[in-house]
């Protein structure tokens, strides 16, 4: 019996894998109300867009199985005004260190497809 109730307490404090790098919720990144506005232009996987017209965009970079820690630096940097983006940064302003590390776990759970190209080397 307490053997068991071993088992059944290791498996359930170790945390599971699928919370990634960044500590971040896939789950509860999928779920949040500001990915419906992600998905818009980076599409519903992360996966971006090449030369979209919609809503006056050219080249939208692909964010899917992009590294958490780069995810979470570069909505860091959009919230701080380090990067410069009009959309991005009105957006990362809204997000909580939470919230960014969800949507870094969701999106880095994502499989790449598609056109599209990252922006930056995702390994810096
Ligand atoms: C209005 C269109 C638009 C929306 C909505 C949008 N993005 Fe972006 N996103 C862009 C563009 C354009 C860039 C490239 C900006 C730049 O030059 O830094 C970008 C860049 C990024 C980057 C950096 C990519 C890299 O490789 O450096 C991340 C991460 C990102 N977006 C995540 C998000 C998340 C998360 C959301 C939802 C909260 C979101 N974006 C919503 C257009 C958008």
């Amino acid at each position: 019996m307490n053997r068991i109730a071993l088992i059944f307490l290791s498996c359930c404090t170790i945390p599971p894998l699928a919370f990634g790098q960044s500590g971040g919720d896939a789950a509860a990144g999928k779920m949040l109300p500001d990915t419906i506005q992600c998905t818009l232009c980076h599409g519903p996987d992360g996966n971006g867009n090449k030369g979209s017209v919609k809503f006056r965009l050219g080249d939208v970079p692909r964010i899917s199985a992009q590294p958490q820690a780069y995810f979470v630096r570069s909505m860091e940097a959009y919230r701080s005004g380090k990067r410069t983006n009009d959309d991005m940064q009105v957006l990362a302003e809204q997000l909580s260190d939470k919230q960014i590390r969800d949507l870094a776990a969701w999106y880095g759970s994502q499989k790449p497809s598609g056109v599209a190209t990252y922006f930056y080397d995702p390994n810096n």
